[in-house]
């Protein structure tokens, strides 16, 4: 018989069906027990009477069982509104159980349950209706970038994770070479370089959903490894990427999020300087009436300046990254006039939180051999680091741009979630751990060995 779901049995009054769930809870009366079944759709309430009734009564909580029986009409009283199967209820004519729960760690309808423990049992949080339905939601606004994406002629490209280290200003994380003992991959802390190439490549339009690794401590907002829609066209400009995202966000709002209201009409473009100036804040909170979390305020800011002093190392860096290009009138005299010198890069700050940045990039060789050297890098370490993408630049290179919103952080405010971690399946803790797995963790001493790693004694 095929598998009847808890929001199509209101339809089926009279109709034997067969469902399959999770027995979220059974109250044992001494004639009847009632079950709630649990399922992906919702609820529904077994109703198990006569014989049946002892080998119900030793159902648990949260074991998974498989019934038959018939849809009934419940009594008018008793009608519930609030699951989607509340005007109905099934007569149990068969039960089995599929396997037994043991107790849970923690009561699923328990609101106060610490974070750690949620994060362990992270497969029984996901079974609470809050993470499953932001879940569903992160999926449901994944298709609708995709869609809209692909309609505007986007192509979507996976690269790889693990390659070589690209400068996005964090630690990166090291994967060692078996084959070649003593060197390393680095996990990518975003896909810059091959979007770029890709652009050499002729693709002029990419995006990927893709993951990024950046070795820094987590907080709030952040998480070691994270999710950014990455995108990238040829032969465009500033004011073409920025429209491209407000139409995305903005219409992804309105078909998913309906209930939010935006503070503007069009997504304001604030200069860099007139916003320090103003919040001193670079991610300003524009919005009208900060205790109403559905008001959105997206807003571009523009115009940053394209190094920022490194005091430690005595130096000028990318304020965003190396491939940012100036504006036009500071290409040419960028190292004489470096605290003037403003770039063609773009943040999308929403609600005070920085979701996006992008820029247009430096596509002449000669003027990308120029920052990196301003900003110290010797002929050599340019090469060793770079000269693959200046090799590519060198074949013919269209002009590009690009941006890469973050994910995780655009779903944590349009889900009016507090923290970044509950718009993320398995997400790490704020000091790097996966309390599920138990990662990070020890390895064989085989392992080390194939691999020419030796530890050094702790400390
Ligand atoms: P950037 O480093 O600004 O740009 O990152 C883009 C966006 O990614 C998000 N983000 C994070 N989210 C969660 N946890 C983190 N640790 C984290 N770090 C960054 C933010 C940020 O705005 N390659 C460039 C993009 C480009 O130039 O096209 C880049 O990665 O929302």
């Amino acid at each position: 018989m095929q598998r009847i779901l808890s929001n199509q049995v209101n339809d089926l009054v009279g109709k034997s069906v067969m469902m399959q769930g999770w027995a979220q809870t059974v109250r044992a009366h001494a004639k009847v027990v009632f079950i709630d079944l649990r399922d992906r759709t919702g609820l529904t309430q077994l109703v198990i009477t006569g014989e049946l009734v002892e080998q119900a009564k030793g159902i648990t909580n949260e074991s998974v069982i498989t019934i038959n029986g018939t849809v009934t009409e419940r009594p008018q009283s008793l009608i519930n509104a609030n699951i989607a199967s509340g005007k109905v209820e099934v007569q149990v004519k068969e039960v089995s159980v599929e396997t037994v729960a043991e107790p849970l760690p923690f009561p699923l309808t328990e609101e106060k349950v610490s974070e750690e423990v949620r994060l362990k049992y992270r497969y029984l949080d996901i079974r609470r209706k809050k993470l499953s339905d932001n879940l569903r939601a992160r999926s449901a606004a994944n298709e609708f970038i995709r869609t809209f994406l692909l309609k505007k002629d986007f192509v979507e490209v996976e690269t790889p994770y693990i390659s070589k280290s690209t400068p996005e200003g964090a630690r990166d994380y090291l994967v060692p070479s078996r084959i070649e003992p003593g060197k390393f991959y680095a996990l990518p802390q975003s896909p810059q370089q091959y979007k770029q190439l890709l652009m050499v490549a002729g693709l002029e339009r990419y995006f990927q959903i893709a993951r990024c690794f950046r070795d820094e401590d987590s907080r709030g907002d952040r998480q070691p490894e994270f999710t950014q829609l990455d995108l990238e066209m040829s032969f465009t400009n500033r004011d073409e990427v920025m429209e491209l995202i407000e139409d995305l966000f903005t219409s992804l709002v309105k078909k998913l999020f309906p209930e939010k209201a935006f503070t503007f009409d069009r997504f304001p473009r604030l200069k860099y300087a007139d916003t320090i100036k103003e919040y001193n804040s670079d991610k300003p909170d524009l919005r009208k009436d900060k205790s109403n979390d559905d008001e959105l305020a997206f807003a571009f800011v523009v115009d940053f300046p394209l190094f920022e002093w490194k005091e430690s190392e005595k130096r000028y860096d990318a304020t965003h990254h190396p491939f940012t290009s100036p504006t036009p009138e500071f290409e040419d005299n960028f190292e004489k006039k470096p605290k003037e010198a403003l770039s063609l890069q773009y943040d999308l700050v929403l609600n005070g939180s920085e979701i996006a940045g992008g820029s247009i990039r430096i596509h002449k060789p000669e003027v990308l051999e120029r920052v990196f050297s301003f900003m110290g890098h010797s002929k050599e370490g340019i090469q060793a680091k770079f000269g693959h993408l200046l090799e590519a630049f060198r074949y013919g290179v269209p002009p590009h741009g690009g941006i890469a919103p973050g994910l995780d952080r655009l779903y944590t405010i349009l889900l009016k979630e507090e923290s970044i971690r509950d718009v993320i399946a398995f997400p790490k803790t704020g000091d790097g751990h996966d309390l599920l797995m138990n990662a990070p963790s020890d390895v064989d001493e085989a392992q080390l060995k194939e691999l020419g790693l030796q530890l050094r004694p702790k400390k």
